[in-house]
């Protein structure tokens, strides 16, 4: 696509990095009789699309676990935010505000420089959380990529054509940390505040968990793989309960290329991870050696992890105990034993859902910083009869950094089961069960790309995606057995009579595709966020921009919240102490071109979050 602004970073992904496919379908190393016991609520036939236990509706109001109504919004292509009657937004960041008093505001005609956006919002907004630390509100917030045809609009070729062209791209991926304040309702950036900081991809993080110091990791500048420059590409986050935030770097690949030409020969483990010799079009490898592949062949390997970080001291490290792959993001839970239990998928046409459980048991008030050091890593093989398993990654039998490294290629071997792109995983707060949204995955199928249509990702060519869910047994996390079913299959019933019209809990007044970002606030709701087709016809048709649902877990009903501007993706959530604010990430509005929001008409499209609220001031949840 080089030359080409007009695709997202998940379009190239599918035009240009099949995946490679290592896998055979007898390498299986796992043959176990399951032996589930507990008490299992899910019916066992409930994935069978038609059959599902869920209670049909078309409701267009719905009701908030702690009784806040509301109408649903209507599907639209507007260029703005649409809410609920009874709520409103503003917004708090947007890409380029600076974090400190000496910056320059956000230029609409430059976008600024590379020295001014190391210290200002980063681009592109993703995961977040907010922290309450000493009295002060503190956001982290994962900066995922840039799109060049917004960043460098100021050249007629819509791509970085200089240096300083490509170190401000650099600079604007990464993590911001930044405290906001609210005054007269509205939140804001605190400028100079003592939290504020700029992750980029150029700074020093420590490595920690059983590869570090692996071979695997070492480079010239880092002889002892221990100290890794930069994080980037963080899709979703996660958060612990001892007040740290998780960010998740998913596309890392894509910033690799070889000054030795596109024809130099890759390995297997760079096929596995989709690197390859030339980049998505960023040209890191032009102002940093870091990125050209001839001269420093295991950055790769430094690059597609969890990244633990201390928002109240900027601490951070990458957690190799997780294992590399595409993350999308990890979600924490407790398990009922004590164990540390974190969810994550790896977006990637046909990878798997994995599951890291801490060696060590977390204790309410001690010191739980290190849970994430050591583990076990597991990888999900979901069964046809409603039945699943994690496999130990250890069973493959591979050195243990090399376990970590090339996560992938374990996985391969174990036969774990192929996914639709897994995205977000969100963990219910009041039950041991998880969901995760299944976007979408052109690729079921079809023929050559070994990931036939199984149970869990029933379509073929799955143009809308599904939301699966599990309950491990005896209500514990850290189990290796589980039972699930389909919570949603998205569809449009408008246009299609078969499985694509989806599961009965999708109708013409609740439409989307692409569920991604997904996540439950402490009341029990469970919000799903899209990165979906907002093109509003034919079979997508009815569905409008990307947007923001609302989901009850008992009844199966969904009700649009919010919808986004054009050509943005909604994702990332969070709220206030006080959950009297949402709030909601929206990323690359007009990534095509045709959007000018939040500034209105004449501005340049910035990424933000937004927050909303309710008009009388309530709680929402
Ligand atoms: Fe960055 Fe899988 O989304
Ligand atoms: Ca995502
Ligand atoms: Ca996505």
């Amino acid at each position: 696509m080089e030359g080409s602004n007009e695709v997202s970073f998940d379009e190239w992904d599918e035009q240009n990095n099949d995946r490679a496919d290592q896998q055979t379908d007898f390498s299986k190393i796992v043959d176990r009789r399951l032996f589930l016991g507990g008490s299992i609520a899910i019916g066992t036939s409930a994935f069978l699309l038609g059959t599902t236990s869920l209670v049909p509706t078309k409701a267009q109001a719905s009701i908030m676990s702690n009784g806040n109504k509301f109408n649903a919004v209507a599907a639209n292509d507007l260029d703005t935010i649409t809410l609920p009657e009874g709520f409103k937004w503003h917004a708090v960041a947007e890409w380029g505000d600076p974090l400190f008093n000496n910056l320059p505001e956000f230029d609409h005609a430059t976008r600024g420089t590379a020295a001014t956006q190391a210290l200002s919002y980063g681009d592109n907004n993703d995961g977040m959380d907010l922290f309450q630390i000493d009295g002060a509100n503190v956001m982290v917030v994962n900066n995922e990529y840039t799109n060049r045809g917004v960043m460098f609009g100021y050249n007629e070729s819509g791509l970085p054509e200089t240096v300083e062209d490509v170190n401000k791209g650099k600079m604007a991926h990464g993590v911001t940390i930044m405290e906001l304040a609210q005054a007269n309702g509205e939140w804001s950036i605190v400028k100079d505040s003592r939290f504020n900081k700029r992750f980029t991809p150029d700074t020093p993080i420590n490595v920690v968990g059983p590869a570090r110091g692996s071979e695997l990791l070492k480079t010239a500048d880092d002889p002892n793989g221990t100290a890794i420059l930069g994080t980037y590409n963080n899709c979703g986050n996660g958060r612990t309960p001892w007040g740290t935030y998780l960010a998740c770097e998913e596309n890392f690949n894509g910033y690799f290329s070889n000054s030795l030409g596109e024809d130099t020969p890759t390995t297997a483990e760079q096929k596995r991870y989709g690197v390859k010799n030339k980049d998505w079009g960023y040209g890191w490898a032009k102002a940093d050696y870091r990125f050209d592949l001839s001269k420093t062949p295991n950055e790769p390997n430094r690059h597609g992890w969890v990244t633990e970080i201390n928002p109240a001291t900027g601490e951070a490290k990458k957690l190799t105990a997780l294992g590399r792959f595409k993350h999308e993001n990890a979600e924490v839970v407790i398990a009922s034993d004590g164990h540390v239990v974190v969810y994550m998928g790896d977006d990637e046409r046909g990878d798997y859902l994995y599951k890291f459980v801490s060696a060590s048991k977390f204790v309410e008030g001690a010191n739980n910083d290190e849970l994430l050091h050591e583990g076990e890593l597991y990888v999900a093989k979901f069964n046809e009869d409603g039945t699943g398993l994690w496999v130990n990654l250890k069973e493959v039998g591979m050195k243990a950094d090399e376990t970590l490294v090339f996560a992938r290629i374990a996985a391969d071997k174990i036969g774990a089961t192929t996914m639709d792109r897994p995205e977000w995983v969100a963990a219910n707060p009041f039950k041991a069960e998880a969901y995760v949204c299944l976007t979408n995955n052109k690729n079921r199928g079809k023929e050559g790309k070994n990931q036939p249509v199984n149970a869990v990702n029933p379509r073929k060519n799955n143009q809308y995606g599904q939301i699966a869910r599990w309950e491990p047994v005896e209500g514990n996390h850290s189990k290796a057995e589980f039972k699930w079913d389909l919570f949603a299959v998205v569809g449009n019933p408008d246009v299609h009579s078969d499985k694509n019209a989806g599961s009965k809990n999708i109708n013409s007044n609740n439409m989307f595709n692409s569920p991604d970002g997904l996540k439950f606030d402490k009341f029990g709701n469970l919000w799903i966020q899209t990165d979906g087709n907002y093109s509003n016809k034919d079979g997508f048709s009815g569905m409008g921009n990307n947007q923001m649902l609302l989901g009850n877990t008992t009844t199966g009903e969904i009700t649009r919240f919010l919808v986004g501007p054009k050509e943005c993706e909604v994702t990332g959530l969070t709220w206030s102490e006080d959950y009297k604010t949402m709030f909601v990430g929206i990323q690359h509005p007009g990534e095509k071109g045709d959007s000018h929001f939040p500034g209105g008409p004449g501005t340049t499209p910035r990424s933000a979050i937004i927050a909303v609220t309710r008009a009388d001031g309530g709680v929402i949840g």
